[in-house]
C-alpha cells in the first residue's frame, strides 16, 4: 500500500480526482493518510473531511519565522509517515528540510507543458494568461518530481491540450484540469504505487510507457 500525503492550497479538484480514482478502484494500493493545507479556508480541506481523511492546516501565518513554519510542515508530514508527498495546487515554496527528508518522493502537478510557462511566478491563472498572451496553440499539464528548483524536477507524465482562439484564462484552466490534470496525476501515482517509475540522470523511465495512452 502506497501511503500518500496531499498538500493543497485551494479548491482541491486534483485532490478530488485522486479521491475519486481510489473510490472507483482505478487507483489500487493507494491510501491518502493526510491532507495538509497552508490555507485554513481551502475548500480542499472540506473535500478531505467529507471523506473522513485526516486534514490539517499548517499556515505560515501561525508562526513568527519561516523556519518555524518549515519545521512544522515537516513535522506534520512525518507524523503521517507518507511514502509519497503529492503537491496538488500547493502554493508554498517547498523548504529545503522537506526536500531533503523526502528526496525523490515528492511530485507536483503543474498546469503547462514544462519547460513552457513554468518557474518562479508561474502558478494558477498566471500560467494560462501567459500562454494566451504568447499566442501558444497548445498547452497542457505536467507531473514532475520536486527538487530544489521551481518546476525543474524530472518529468514523469505530460498531456497536451489544444488552445482555442476564443479561450479565456479561466476557460483554458478548466479544460486543462478536466482533460489533463485530473487524468495524469492519478496515473502518475498509480505508476509509482506499482513501482514502474525509476529516475536515471534526471530522466524518468517508465516501465511499459506508451505515449499513445496520453494523447
Ligand atoms: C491546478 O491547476 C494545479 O495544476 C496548479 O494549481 C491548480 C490547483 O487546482 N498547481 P485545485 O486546487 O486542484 O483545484
Amino acid at each position: 500500500m502506497l501511503k500518500i500525503a496531499v498538500c493543497v492550497s485551494g479548491g482541491g479538484t486534483n485532490l478530488q480526482a485522486i479521491i475519486d480514482s481510489i473510490k472507483s478502484g482505478r487507483l489500487e494500493n493507494v491510501e491518502i493518510v493526510r491532507v495538509i493545507s497552508n490555507n485554513p479556508n481551502a475548500y480542499a480541506l472540506e473535500r478531505a473531511r467529507n471523506e473522513g481523511i485526516d486534514a490539517v492546516c499548517v499556515s505560515p501565518k501561525s508562526f513568527s519565522t519561516r523556519d518555524e513554519f518549515n519545521s512544522a510542515l515537516l513535522d506534520s508530514l512525518n507524523e503521517a509517515k507518507p511514502d509519497l508527498v503529492v503537491l496538488a495546487g500547493f502554493l508554498v515554496v517547498i523548504p529545503k528540510n522537506v526536500i531533503e527528508a523526502y528526496r525523490g518522493r515528492i511530485i507536483n502537478i503543474h498546469p503547462s507543458l514544462i519547460p513552457s510557462f513554468c518557474g518562479t511566478g508561474y502558478y494558477g491563472l498566471k500560467v494560462h494568461e501567459k500562454a494566451l498572451e504568447r499566442g501558444a496553440r497548445v498547452s497542457g499539464a505536467t507531473v514532475h518530481f520536486v527538487d530544489e528548483g521551481t518546476d525543474t524536477g524530472p518529468i514523469i507524465l505530460q498531456k497536451p491540450v489544444m488552445i482555442r482562439q476564443d479561450d479565456t484564462p479561466e476557460v483554458l484552466q478548466r479544460r486543462i484540469m478536466e482533460q489533463a490534470e485530473w487524468k495524469i496525476l492519478p496515473m502518475a501515482i498509480d505508476l509509482i504505487a506499482n513501482n514502474k517509475v525509476t529516475v536515471k540522470d534526471h530522466h524518468v523511465i517508465i516501465e511499459g510507457y506508451d505515449p499513445e495512452t496520453l494523447v
